[in-house]
């Protein structure tokens, strides 16, 4: 028989590893890491990453042994469907800044329950900054409770975008967003899916967009977003697939609706390109 989820229990312990291995990644920067590469050679990894991984993955087979968790490093579970409890996991979000700035990285844990969010963790290590929620209960930043987004104009706005997707490319017509950039106030770009997600629920930014996202480093910032009031889909305004490669389009909602309405479907319906991370 399955046991009950004690989620306070889940939650605290939790937000307990994710500082304690948040330590164990600032005490790393004194020793020397081995930096290897992955699909290509911008796609980085460090031994890090892959201690920081099996130090979750320890902690949660131990103390949740019917949980499953997909990880980026492949340490976890082979994750084909949401049913039961799912730990989404990157264990360093943002690995080329690591590598390259030893800052703006962070851990990312998103744990769903039959494919609904429950809670979330976004780590920012060097600020020690950590973005949480349990689903219904707001959003917190540390110990402080963060008011709910609210509506703005596009003048009011910050995206984050890489300048990578307003020019040329092959995933997203630049004229989709470009014009865009225009008519807000600025763009940003940092280089952590899940620090831009979690800047996007604390209302830092009011959008952020990219072409080619996996479920570990969306499926946090997803819930924190959702918690605040905020609006996660596809570029193309479709629900996000937790198992899979997702274009990423996320805001504060009364942004996400007018550039929606007002840029993205204008450009669809022009037939401008968007091919889907499955689209080779
Ligand atoms: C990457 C970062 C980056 C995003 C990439 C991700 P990683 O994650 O979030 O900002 O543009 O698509 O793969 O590899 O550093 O965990
Ligand atoms: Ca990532
Ligand atoms: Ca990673």
């Amino acid at each position: 028989m399955t046991q009950q989820t004690n989620w306070d229990t889940v939650y605290t312990d939790a937000r307990g590893w994710i500082r304690e291995a948040g330590k164990e990644i600032i005490a790393s920067f004194t020793t020397s890491f081995s930096i290897n590469t992955k699909s290509n050679p911008n796609d980085l990894v460090t031994d890090i990453d892959k201690q920081t991984e099996k130090f979750f993955i320890e902690r949660i087979k131990k103390s949740y042994p019917e949980h499953r968790i997909m990880g980026e490093e492949g340490f976890g579970d082979k994750v084909e469907d949401l049913n039961g409890i799912i730990w989404f996991l990157d264990p360093i979000d943002g690995t080329m800044n690591f590598v390259h700035q030893q800052t703006n990285f962070a851990i990312s844990i998103g744990i769903y329950e039959d494919g609904v969010g429950k809670a979330a963790f976004i780590y920012d290590v060097t600020k020690d900054e950590l973005y949480h929620c349990s689903k219904g209960n707001g959003l917190y930043l540390n110990d402080v409770k963060l008011d709910p987004l609210k509506p703005i104009t596009f003048s009011e706005a910050l995206l984050a975008i890489n300048a990578t997707w307003v020019t040329e490319n092959h995933r997203i017509d630049p004229r989709t967003f470009s014009p865009l950039l225009k008519k807000i106030r600025g763009t940003r770009s940092y280089g952590s899916a899940a620090i831009e997600m979690a800047y996007v629920a604390a209302g830092r930014l009011d959008g952020y967009v990219s072409l080619r996202l996996a479920p570990w480093d969306f499926a946090a910032g997803k819930l924190l977003i959702e918690e605040a009031g905020g609006v996660c889909t596809t570029v193309d305004n479709k629900p996000i697939d937790l198992l899979g490669k997702n274009t990423i389009f996320v805001g504060n909602k009364s942004f996400h609706t007018q550039v929606q309405k007002q840029y993205i479907q204008p450009a669809l319906d022009q037939n401008f390109y968007l091919r889907t991370p499955s689209t080779k």
